[in-house]
């Protein structure tokens, strides 16, 4: 199968402003944070998506409506719904198929992910609570760090209320994946849209692991250029959170990475060929949830490729060994906090 996003997008013209045709499909999406950095942006995005028939944009500011307002100018087929305050959570929720979750506060220079931990996991705990009793079978994409616990967060809220089907459920990487593929192209002069190269692991510091080795069209890379570029993208998220300087992190390259949604949406309307990575519920490790490449179905994911976890170079098997307890530990401490709140 072809993995390249890039090179389909390219040819299907995701995203692109031309591409007014009537709505192949007709899905429901919710963004629940729509009025922060991310929210807009991604908000924009998905009101040019043909495939989409409805967005419901949700935020505790109030002016989620006005942003509501402004989209629905736009001459393109789905309608827009604004709703806020914890009253209209469950309206902004109803016959949802897909749920993008980017609700929550961001890194200042000098913080990890993980610092975000102790008000996110608040956040992100009642939104998924609400998706739960409102739309139990929708597809949840989990933006809001830190990604590693907040996912583990939304299945073990999931579970509770007794609806978790772990083929639903989406850690999204795909901005590591967009990073990679971009400083790839300019270290070795590629066109950017040929470049498609797998990250695995989890998404925060040592737990983002390229994996170069996998760089399709092949390509050979250094010792140093190895070390170089997965730092560099280890870093990228602390790279923009510095250059902002206290502004908050990435929001418009994150926006862009939905194109996770736009994926989702294509492999729910019956496109076979949809392939993605994504921090998602996984045996192909010893840990539970895991990102890896994935292809994505009618129901969600429908495989988990195992097979680009083989034939690692020394370096990436190293650093493999070396994020799993870290990973682990990310992963436990969300499942602790939801089950200690039970
Ligand atoms: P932001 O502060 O600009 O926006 C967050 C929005 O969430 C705000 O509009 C805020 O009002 C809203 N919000 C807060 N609590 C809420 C609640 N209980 N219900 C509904 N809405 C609520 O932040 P941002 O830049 O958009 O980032 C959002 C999150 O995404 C952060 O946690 C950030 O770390 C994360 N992020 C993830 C990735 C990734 O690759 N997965 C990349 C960039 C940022
Ligand atoms: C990113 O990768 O840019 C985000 O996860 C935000 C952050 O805190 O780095």
């Amino acid at each position: 199968p072809r993995h390249s996003f890039a090179h389909r997008a390219q040819k299907q013209k995701v995203w692109s402003p031309q591409y007014r045709v009537q709505p192949q499909a007709s899905f429901k999406v919710a963004i629940l944070g729509a009025a922060g950095g991310i929210g807009q942006p991604l908000s924009l995005l998905i009101k040019m998506s043909p495939l989409v028939s409805t967005l419901y944009l949700y935020d505790i500011a109030a002016h989620v409506k006005g942003i509501a307002a402004d989209l629905s100018h736009c001459n393109t087929p789905s309608q827009v719904l604004g709703f806020t305050g914890t009253s209209q959570l469950a309206n902004s929720l109803k016959g949802v198929d897909v749920v993008v979750i980017t609700a929550g506060v961001t890194a200042k220079p000098g913080m990890t992910r993980g610092d975000l931990f102790s008000i996110n996991v608040i956040i992100v705990k009642t939104l998924v609570e609400a998706v739960a009793d409102n739309c139990p079978g929708a597809l949840i994409h989990m933006i809001s760090n830190p990604v590693n616990s907040t996912v583990p967060i939304a299945a073990e809220v999931m579970k509770q209320k007794g609806v978790y089907d772990p083929k639903k459920l989406f850690g999204i990487t795909t901005l590591d994946v967009v990073r990679v593929n971009t400083f790839v192209a300019q270290k070795k002069n590629l066109k950017v849209v040929d470049v498609d190269v797998p990250v695995v692991g989890g998404h925060d510091g040592i737990t983002i692991l390229p994996l170069l080795s996998k760089t399709r069209p092949s390509v050979s890379f250094t010792d140093e250029e190895v070390l170089e570029l997965t730092v560099r993208i280890q870093n990228a998220g602390l790279e923009v959170v510095e250059a902002k300087a206290g502004a908050g992190s990435a929001t418009l390259s994150m926006a862009y990475a939905a194109r996770f949604l736009e994926s989702s949406l294509r492999a729910l309307d019956g496109d076979e060929s949809v392939y993605e990575c994504s921090f998602v519920q996984s045996d192909v490790t010893d840990l539970p949830f895991f990102a890896s490449r994935v292809k994505l179905g009618k129901k969600g994911v429908e495989a988990v490729i195992s097979s680009e976890l083989q034939g690692l170079t020394e370096f990436e098997q190293k650093a493999l060994l070396a994020l799993k307890p870290e990973l682990k530990a990310s992963i436990e401490k969300g499942v602790t906090f939801v089950q200690k709140q039970a």
